[in-house]
């Protein structure tokens, strides 16, 4: 028979235990709120009112109800307090024999239809369940940080447990208003198995050195659009939380992308952990100075716009508003000879309107202009010399440049991304022939024309699509595999990680024809990223994952 789940109890009034607390009693259940001594019971009541209490002064919660609340938690020390529980979930620490020790002390303890839940992040609940006398019982319920706030719960299934018993959790995380997911037993489960590896090459491109912590922040919050950039939300989340779940990750896939990044084990081993010790990827300190100045540049006073289309028109028309006197040029007749010695030039092709030389499309018009130069672009090339930085927008005017141009100009790749909540990325690659003060000139002139600059080495993804590309290739490899459907995995990242849009949603608006291309080009720099099969085949038939 389902089990019927009113009265609760919750062990460990930490981190996520006390938040777990409060959502179960502010939906009206009967709580137990369990710590290891009474002292720490307290604390736990401390944390549970300290959060009721800020509800009621921000004006989210009335003094009756957080009265109300309180009224219905039963603070205590003792296990043998549960006895009439019909659900206990556990949220102490991430010890699997702390978990183990819980679960079979509850054993003699409570009935034998209750049900026995888990909040582990990243241990295994079929070995959890394994060692309890009812496995048939035993499921996880994964809140997300801070329980009260985010709608997320991954329900874990095990091959061992009651499915019953997974519906009624399932039922139990809607009544509370949260938004469930039930997947099976698998390291990270959705959310934790998507975030953890962007997070880890997110480090990785750091470690480098070739990209900076503000360019890999705004890559994330700005480019992709997300609440925060990759190492702030390391910083967040606690870089001792993100090496365990890596190593986790990897242990079960081995895959080199899940493994913990050299710098993430000396950060933990230093014990700069982020916000919480004050110091991680970013220091916090009171006496902390400001960030690494990233431009000594000075914008550029002149710069010519050749191409036609939106694009082009953006860039012109930014420029200008900042002060830069520009050359616009959008006719492939027009006399370029005046390009000499121009400090900035700008190529711009124009997808929109296909080929220059045919009117085709685009790089792949077939007319043959992207085979030899392009001539317009060619032309411009032409009367260019080591006395200008030349601005590609695009593949289609890259392609026209190579070997047209001597080999000391320094051509950098400029890629415009779509508008997000947080700005316009601008992102050039940094070429070898580039120097320090003509990559701080675009720098800073491209922030003068209002977009948020990132620099990274001239390497196909730049840094946006370097970091984009490969998550959302993971998700779909997450399908693939059969453990989650693309609903469920938008579910995950906007419900569990705040995510403004899925990335199934993300990926049916790039499209899947773009995103594999773009794979199979970064594999040229590392051949473990392989686009997922089921990416491939989405973009042979042109559908999108997501129904409209
Ligand atoms: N922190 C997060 O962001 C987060 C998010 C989702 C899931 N989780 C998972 O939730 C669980 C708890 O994590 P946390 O961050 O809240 O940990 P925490 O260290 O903040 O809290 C653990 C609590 O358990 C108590 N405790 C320890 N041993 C106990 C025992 N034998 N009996 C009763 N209480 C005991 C501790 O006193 C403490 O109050 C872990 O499994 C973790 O993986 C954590």
């Amino acid at each position: 028979m389902a089990p019927h789940i009113s009265k609760v109890a919750v062990i460990g009034l930490g981190t996520m235990g006390a938040g777990i607390v409060e959502v179960f009693a502010k939906a009206g259940h009967e709580v137990y709120a369990v710590d290891g001594t009474p002292e720490l019971a307290e604390r736990g009541k401390g944390f549970v009112t300290t959060s009721l209490d800020r509800a009621v002064s921000k004006g989210k919660l009335a003094e009756d109800e957080r009265n109300a609340t309180l009224d219905r938690i039963t603070f205590t020390a003792e296990l043998a307090d549960l006895a009439d529980a019909d659900l206990v979930l556990e949220a102490v620490p991430e010890r699997m024999e702390i978990k183990h020790a819980i679960f079979t002390a509850l054993d003699d303890i409570v009935r034998a239809d209750a049900v026995l839940a888990s909040n582990t992040s990243s241990l295994s609940l079929t070995e959890i369940a394994a060692g309890t006398a009812h496995p048939a019982r035993v499921v996880g319920m994964h809140f997300f940080n801070p329980a009260p706030v985010l709608a997320l719960v991954e329900v874990i299934r095990t091959v061992l447990v009651d499915p019953e018993v997974v519906d009624a959790v399932r039922e139990l995380a809607l009544n509370l208003g949260k938004k469930p997911v039930v997947v099976g037993d698998r390291a990270g489960f959705v959310a934790n198995a998507l975030l953890i590896p962007y997070l880890a090459r997110a480090i990785a491109l750091y470690q480098t050195g070739a990209v900076s912590r503000t360019d890999l922040d705004n890559a994330g919050r700005v480019g992709i659009g997300l609440p925060m950039g990759p190492l702030t939300l390391c910083d967040l989340v606690g870089l001792d939380v993100v090496k365990e779940v890596c190593e986790v990750m990897y242990d079960a896939t081995k895959r080199p992308s899940d493994a913990s990044p050299s710098l993430l084990k000396q950060l933990v081993l230093a014990g700069r952990l982020g916000r919480k010790t004050g110091q991680g990827f970013y220091d916090y300190s009171a006496d902390a100075g400001a960030d690494e100045g990233e431009s000594t540049g000075g914008m550029t006073t002149a710069a010519a716009v050749v191409g036609k289309g939106e694009i082009a028109e953006l860039l012109a028309t930014s420029l200008a508003q900042a002060g830069v006197g520009v050359t616009r040029i959008a006719d492939p007749d027009a006399d370029v000879a005046g390009l000499a010695g121009s400090p900035l030039v700008v190529l711009v092709g124009d997808a929109a309107e296909g080929c220059a030389s045919c009117g085709g499309d685009g790089a792949e018009c077939g007319c043959g202009a992207t085979e030899s130069p392009h001539d317009w672009f060619t032309g411009v090339a032409g009367v260019l010399d080591e006395r200008s930085v030349v601005l590609t927008a695009d593949e289609a005017s890259e392609f026209a440049l190579t070997g047209v141009l001597p080999a000391d100009v320094a051509v950098l790749p400029l890629r415009l991304h779509r508008p997000t909540k947080g700005g316009q990325v601008a992102e050039f690659g940094i070429p070898l022939q580039a120097t320090a003060e003509q990559v701080a000139t675009v720098r800073d002139t491209l922030e003068a024309a209002g977009f948020v600059p990132i620099a990274g080495p001239a390497r196909p993804g730049l840094v946006v699509d370097a970091l984009l590309f490969q998550h959302l290739n993971d998700a779909v490899a997450m399908v693939d595999a059969g453990y989650a459907t693309p609903e469920d995995i938008d579910t995950a990242m906007t419900a569990g990680c705040g995510y403004p849009v899925g990335l199934f949603a993300i990926l049916d608006e790039l499209g899947a024809d773009v995103v594999a291309d773009g794979l199979v080009e970064q594999a040229s720099l590392d051949p473990s990223i392989v686009p997922s099969p089921l990416l491939l085949e989405h973009a042979a038939a042109d559908k999108p994952f997501l129904a409209r």
